[in-house]
């Protein structure tokens, strides 16, 4: 064991080590969350998080490759070393943190809602829609989903592969509201909305959004979360978060 110990050398430095190693940081995301990741009309991937991992890729002088890969498969996906990291949105959650680590988070969000133009006044708030009569969709394998199976369990649930799909089915009065982080609401109603939604802008979880890594690599973790802390601090993120959510 202490002749172990003296051979630092050759022990495993984790995730970020292999990538200085490629040349290349491999990101798992689904990029279908306005404005995180999303596909432009070039079909090039962009958003808020894919600046913020081009810049982290820099940092770690390698080149930075997307891995598009459907939400609801991602953290079987990093463990099975499809690719790095998980950067997709992801809400730091006790249940995921069981299975993956996390780096600290990059932004705070929560869930709102989007619900047909008709109920407004009606519906003011996520417990006016507990009940039976009332139909909610939202994308599978996402927090949205678990929120309204745990909060909102007496309505009826459809879940989406997207996000999209998810938000014309209120826009198409066949669902009465969707239930989303706030950031892609806002974003969403006014893109498929038209006049037909209504936007629920109060936060009503408490939803870190962090970088997702396997268990036990705690160089890579703290690679992380170092290059976190001095991007907040040397005008890098501030001035991403502008490009994103500047009203
Ligand atoms: N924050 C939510 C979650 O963790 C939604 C993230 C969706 N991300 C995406 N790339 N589509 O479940």
């Amino acid at each position: 064991l202490l002749s172990a110990c003296t051979l630092g050398g050759l022990a495993h430095a984790g995730m970020v080590d292999d990538a200085v190693k490629r040349g290349t940081l491999r990101v798992g995301m689904d990029p279908t969350y306005m404005p995180f990741e999303m596909t432009n009309k070039r079909g090039e991937i962009i958003g808020f998080e894919v600046d913020l991992l081009k810049a982290m890729a820099k940092s770690m002088g390698v080149k930075l490759e997307l891995v598009s890969t459907a939400y609801d498969g991602i953290i079987p996906a990093l463990l099975t070393d499809k690719f790095d990291m998980i950067g997709s949105g992801m809400t730091l959650t006790q249940e995921r943190n069981l299975r993956i680590n996390f780096s600290e988070p990059f932004i705070v969000v929560g869930q709102t809602l989007l619900i047909r133009k008709d109920l407004q006044g009606e519906i003011k708030s996520y417990k006016d829609l507990n009940d039976a009569k009332y139909r909610i969709t939202s994308k599978i394998g996402t927090t949205g989903e678990m929120v309204a199976k745990r909060l909102i369990a007496k309505a009826k649930y459809n879940g989406f592969d997207n996000e999209q799909e998810a938000v014309m089915d209120v826009v198409n009065g066949k669902a009465d509201a969707f239930i989303y982080d706030a950031p892609y609401n806002v974003v969403a109603v006014n893109k498929a909305g038209a006049g037909k939604l209504v936007f629920l802008d109060e936060p009503f979880t408490f939803e870190p959004l962090a970088f997702g890594l396997k268990k036990g690599d705690y160089d890579s973790l703290n690679w992380v979360n170092n290059w976190l802390h001095q991007i907040r601090n040397d005008g890098t993120y501030d001035r991403i978060h502008t490009k994103w959510f500047k009203k």
